[in-house]
């Protein structure tokens, strides 16, 4: 059986990593200025990360929603106390897009409403309702599109206030940081005038930090820059660090009813010790404040460089627009320079490294970067 052939794909194969590095399967090292997507969070093979799936595989790796697990207790708590949403409930699924999907049928589930405002350029995962708010045609299948949503510019509020007006709609939906959409930053005005405008009008405001999240921006999550507290949040990549997990944060307005939502493997043991691992990680090294000083640095230093158009970013989620598509420069960075990035449409390079990045390697990516464009 062959591979369904959906992932245009780089010639290496990486086998192993440590911390912000990864090596491929011919010993080569490479520095991870992409962190697999936003993923890795606390670093590669993290040893408490480690410690903590392996003695749980090997206590108990599964059992499911219908007896009481403790672990995900445990983890809501933590997740409460870094998050500073310890009001808030917490249901936990098994990805972002289904993170996204479990948001909006809450929303519909409670105001009975089902128009959804999202944004141009918006990424918000591939099942049906996450794809459905996601502004790109090209994934969205005919079986998909069910005029669900209205996509408002960037930074419209007049708009959205006109079409919260019209009593349709159920819930607004914006991420974080949009990351797909090139890294581009809410403004603080924007974001609390969308809070009064949801919260005057009974629409939910969901906040999707699966990439923006878990201290990636140099705060837990990017929309705390803005002093905003939505009525759902969703998170995933960075929380698990590489195992699949989701997070719904559900404001205290939502009641919870049995069956509602539900989920085989969502919250199950090997997720909760991949979360508490990350979480007791973040503290204990102060990886959100790493994600500040070393993400303001790369910023500051990436502004230096006359080839880059602009720089946008937040923490360690950092966009470079060039005037021309930057492929080859990404390429080069990759096979020349040994620096994995990623990108976003055809002319940003994104930076999502593990937020456990150093000045050093930081600087190192510097020099490794301007020998590329120097060429
Ligand atoms: C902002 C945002 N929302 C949702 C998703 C979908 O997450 P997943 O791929 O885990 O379904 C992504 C993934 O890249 C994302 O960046």
């Amino acid at each position: 059986m062959k591979l369904y052939d959906v992932y245009p794909l780089f010639n290496v194969n990486i086998v192993k990593g440590e911390g912000c590095r990864v090596w491929d399967d011919k010993g080569t090292e490479y520095l991870d200025l992409y962190g697999g997507h936003a993923v890795i969070s606390i670093g590669h093979a993290h040893p408490e990360y480690v410690k903590n799936i392996s003695s749980q595989v090997a206590t108990l790796g599964f059992y499911s929603n219908s007896v009481i697990n403790t672990l995900q207790q445990n983890v809501a708590e933590k997740i409460g106390r870094i998050s500073g949403y310890e009001d808030y409930n917490i249901f936990f699924i098994n990805s972002g897009a289904e993170a996204n999907e479990n948001a909006l049928k809450l929303s519909s589930f409670k105001n009975g409403k089902k128009r959804v405002i999202a944004f141009k350029k918006a990424f918000h995962g591939r099942t049906s309702l996450a794809v459905e708010v996601t502004d790109n045609p090209k994934i969205i299948a005919p079986i998909n599109a069910n005029r669900h949503t209205t996509y408002v510019q960037f930074g419209d509020i007049d708009t959205v206030r006109e079409e919260i007006a019209k009593g349709d709609v159920t819930a607004v939906i914006i991420e974080g940081i949009q990351g797909v959409g090139g890294v581009q930053i809410p403004t603080t005005e924007f974001l609390q005038q969308l809070q009064e405008l949801c919260n005057e009008s009974d629409t939910t405001l969901i906040l999707d930090e699966i990439q923006s999240g878990c201290g990636r921006s140099g705060k837990f999550f990017a929309h705390q820059w803005a002093g905003i507290r939505p009525d759902i949040i969703t998170q995933a990549k960075g929380i698990g660090n590489g195992f699949p997990v989701g997070c719904v944060l559900i404001s205290p307005k939502f009641q919870a009813v049995y069956g509602e939502l539900g989920t085989t493997f969502g919250g199950n043991h090997l997720a909760c010790a991949a979360m508490e691992a990350v979480v007791d990680t973040m503290v204990k090294e102060n990886l959100i404040e790493n994600a500040d000083k070393v993400g303001n640095y790369l910023i500051e230093e990436l502004k230096k460089i006359d080839a880059i158009k602009e720089v946008r970013g937040r923490g360690l989620m950092i966009g470079m627009e060039f005037e021309e598509p930057v492929k080859e420069i990404r390429s080069k960075l990759l096979f020349d320079e040994h620096v994995f990035t990623g990108i976003s449409g055809t002319n940003v390079i994104r930076l999502l490294p593990p937020l456990s990045l150093t000045m050093e390697q930081a600087t190192e990516f510097i020099t490794r970067f301007k020998r590329v464009l120097e060429k």
